[in-house]
C-alpha cells in the first residue's frame, strides 16, 4: 500500500472548495505518455494552475499502471523544478473507474482520487457501488467522483446513441446516500471529437446544470466530454493528410460560463490528442526526412503546452490559482 501523501500528491477536496468559491474549474487532463505529461506540467506551472492528472482504463492498459504512477510521482518533482521549488497541487485521478476492484487497486498504488462510473447502472445499484468505493477510499482520505446520467457517444467501448441527461431531482439523494466528494453530470457534453452533427445546435444544457446547483448548492460538479475540438487544429490535421470530417466540440464560452458556477472539474482529452496529432502530422509532412521521434514529438508537445496554457487562462479560469 502506497499512500499518495507520501508521493507529494493531494486529493481534490480543498481544490474543489476553492474552485467553487473562486468561480473557476480545475483542469483534468488525460495522459498516456511522457510527452503529454511534460506538456501538462509545463502548461500548468507556467500558468500557475492546479492540475488533475487523469489515467483511464485504456491508459493503464497502454502504458502500464506502475509506470504511470511513477511518472506521476516524478511529476511532483518536475513541477518543483519548473516553479523554483514551490510546485503546484497535483491530483492523480482514476478516470472512469469501472468497478470497486479497479478503484481499490488504484488507491493502493497511490492515486489520490478515483472516479467510480456507475452511470450505466440502475439508480439503486449505482448508489450501492459508489457507496462501497467511498467507504473504502475515505479510509485513506482519497476523494471519490460519482456519475449520474449518461453521455452520448463512446465510453469504454460502450456506445450510447443519445444523451440521458442527469435528472436534477435525483442528485440530492445520490450525493447523500453515497457520500461522494464530487458528481459528474450529463448535460449534453460527450466524449470524442464528434459531439454534434453539422447543422445541430452545438449547445449544452446549462439550464440542467443550474437546476442541479439549486438542489445541491456549492457541491462540486464535474463535466466530462468537454473538449472544444479547436478548428485550427482540425485544419492543420486535414491539411497534412488527416481525415477528420465534421469534428465539432463544446463551445469554450459555454464552458467558461459553467466553470464560473459549481463546475469545478472539466475533463479534456480529445483536444490534447488533436494538438499532438496536428504537431506530428505537420512535421512529418513538411520534413519527410525526419525519423528521430524527438523531432516530431517535441513540436507536438509544444503545441499541447500552448493549448493547455490557453485553456487554463481563457476557458477554465484556473490560471493563477495554484497557491490560493
Ligand atoms: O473518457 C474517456 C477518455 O477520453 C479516455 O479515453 O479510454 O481511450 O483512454 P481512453
Ligand atoms: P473529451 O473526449 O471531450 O476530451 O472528454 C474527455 C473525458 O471526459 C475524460 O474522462
Ligand atoms: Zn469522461
Amino acid at each position: 500500500m502506497v499512500n499518495y501523501k507520501d508521493l507529494g500528491l493531494v486529493n481534490s477536496r480543498d481544490l474543489f472548495a476553492k474552485a467553487v468559491k473562486g468561480g473557476y474549474a480545475i483542469p483534468a487532463y488525460n495522459f498516456n505518455n511522457m510527452e503529454q505529461l511534460q506538456a501538462i506540467l509545463q502548461a500548468c506551472c507556467e500558468s500557475a494552475s492546479p492540475v488533475i492528472l487523469q489515467i483511464s482504463k485504456g491508459a493503464r492498459k497502454y502504458a502500464n499502471q506502475t509506470l504511470l504512477r511513477y511518472m506521476a510521482q516524478g511529476a511532483v518533482e518536475y513541477a518543483k523544478e519548473l516553479t523554483g521549488g514551490k510546485g503546484i497541487p497535483i491530483v492523480l485521478h482514476l478516470d472512469h473507474g469501472p468497478d470497486f476492484e479497479t478503484c481499490q487497486s488504484c488507491i493502493e498504488y497511490g492515486f489520490s482520487s478515483v472516479m467510480i462510473d456507475g452511470s450505466s447502472l440502475p439508480f439503486e445499484e449505482n448508489i450501492a457501488q459508489t457507496k462501497k468505493v467511498v467507504e473504502y477510499a475515505h479510509q485513506y482520505d482519497v476523494t471519490v467522483e460519482g456519475e449520474l446520467g449518461i453521455l452520448a457517444g463512446i465510453e469504454d467501448e460502450v456506445k450510447a446513441n443519445a444523451h440521458t441527461y442527469t435528472r436534477p431531482e435525483e442528485v440530492e439523494n445520490f450525493v447523500k446516500a453515497t457520500g461522494v466528494d464530487s458528481l459528474a453530470i450529463a448535460i449534453g457534453t460527450s466524449h470524442g471529437a464528434y459531439k454534434f452533427k453539422p447543422g445541430e445546435d452545438p449547445k449544452i444544457r446549462l439550464d440542467i446544470l443550474h437546476e442541479v446547483e439549486k438542489r445541491i448548492p456549492g457541491f462540486p460538479i464535474v463535466l466530462h466530454g468537454s473538449s472544444s475540438v479547436p478548428q485550427d487544429l482540425v485544419a492543420v490535421i486535414n491539411a497534412n493528410g488527416g481525415k477528420l470530417k465534421d469534428a465539432i466540440g463544446i463551445s469554450e464560452q459555454q464552458l467558461r460560463e459553467a466553470a464560473k458556477s459549481a463546475v469545478c472539474k472539466i475533463n479534456i482529452d480529445s483536444d490534447g490528442r488533436l494538438a499532438m496529432t496536428a504537431g506530428v502530422r505537420k512535421v512529418l509532412t513538411e520534413k519527410p526526412e525526419v525519423f528521430d521521434p524527438r523531432l516530431y514529438l517535441g513540436p507536438a508537445r509544444d503545441m499541447l503546452r500552448e493549448l493547455f496554457i490557453r485553456k487554463n487562462k481563457e476557458v477554465l479560469g484556473s490560471a493563477g490559482h495554484a497557491w490560493d
